[in-house]
């Protein structure tokens, strides 16, 4: 069970909010050593994070390929994040287009904009240090991400961002100080917890408080947002282009992946602290449960491991 949330005015978060943004934000351009080279044999993504973790196919690897398979992973893990905040910052201009421009709550979504805006270019900084190249989405996602910003709406906006903001968050405070972790990661994903705190913490506030005036068909889409939403992160997070960059076997990587009782695990825990805060909010039932299930991120054991 999630410590209940208690939400304040929303005038009054914003507005605490924008005076932290002024007191701690960071310009990636200048605030990481991007001339630094990379450190050798170090990785991209801890180890135990790494889809084949803990797997006998693990075991077969050498260094070498356990690093490249941890640099393809952060560069597809970053590419998802890019594509996810893009589509986040057209829906926070959708949002300020409509609404009062002399509010803190406008102010705030303006400044939560700039902060994406400059993540993405520190996500792109980094993928181009690491050598590139960024993943792609294929046609459904690709075409789906335009379409999203135009139809979704209500405390469905505030789902999808969690969804993405935090998982990324509980993954990243796991990447960010571990000590095989290559300088350039540490520090993006330092800036990018920092700053996504904030995010969070506004979007479970709205969302709470536009929980309680949507309709039941505006909770129906909500629910299934929650659970498609998990489903598909996951998803993409795993995908088997990764292992064909890496030079691996990738109908076997895939298998022992999907086999993986660590990783699923891992992801499990990433997933549970919103899926504990959106099960409070009536969002994880009824029917939309399987898209958890199916993810292997919930906890009733069914679809786990
Ligand atoms: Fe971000
Ligand atoms: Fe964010």
């Amino acid at each position: 069970m999630a410590e209940q949330l208690r939400v304040g005015d929303r005038e009054t978060t914003a507005q605490r909010l924008l005076n932290g943004t002024a007191r701690k934000f960071y310009d990636p351009e200048v605030d990481i050593d991007w001339d630094a080279p990379l450190a050798e044999g170090k990785f991209f993504i801890p180890p135990n994070l790494v889809s084949l973790y803990g797997t006998r196919m693990w075991d077969e690897m050498t260094h070498e390929q356990r690093v490249e398979l941890s640099r393809q992973e952060m560069m597809n893990t970053v590419s998802v994040g890019i594509w996810f905040e893009n589509i986040l910052n057209q829906l926070l201009l959708r949002m300020a287009y409509k609404q009062d421009p002399t509010s803190k709550h406008v102010h705030y979504e303006l400044a939560e904009l700039a902060e994406e805006t400059r993540h993405m270019t520190m996500f792109g900084m980094l993928i181009g240090k690491a050598g590139g190249p960024a993943y792609r989405n294929d046609f459904l996602l690709h075409n789906g991400g335009k379409l999203l910003p135009l139809i979704i709406g209500g405390p469905t906006v505030w789902v999808a961002t969690l969804v993405g903001e935090e998982i990324f968050d509980s993954l990243q405070r796991d990447f960010m100080n571990h000590p095989d972790l290559q300088p350039h990661v540490r520090q993006v994903m330092r800036i990018h917890v920092l700053e996504e705190a904030r995010h969070i913490r506004f979007a479970r506030e709205d969302l709470v408080r536009r929980m309680a005036r949507t309709p039941w068909y505006g909770r129906f889409v909500a629910r299934f947002a929650a659970g498609f939403g998990a489903y598909l992160l996951k998803s993409v997070l795993t995908r088997p282009e990764v292992y064909r960059r890496a030079g691996l076997d990738v109908r076997r990587a895939r298998r022992e992946a999907r086999g993986n009782a660590h990783i699923h695990a891992t992801y499990a825990r990433a997933f549970e602290k919103l899926r504990s805060f959106l099960h409070d909010q009536g969002l994880v039932k009824g029917p939309n449960k399987v898209f958890w299930r199916l993810a292997k991120v919930h906890p009733d054991g069914k679809g786990v491991g």
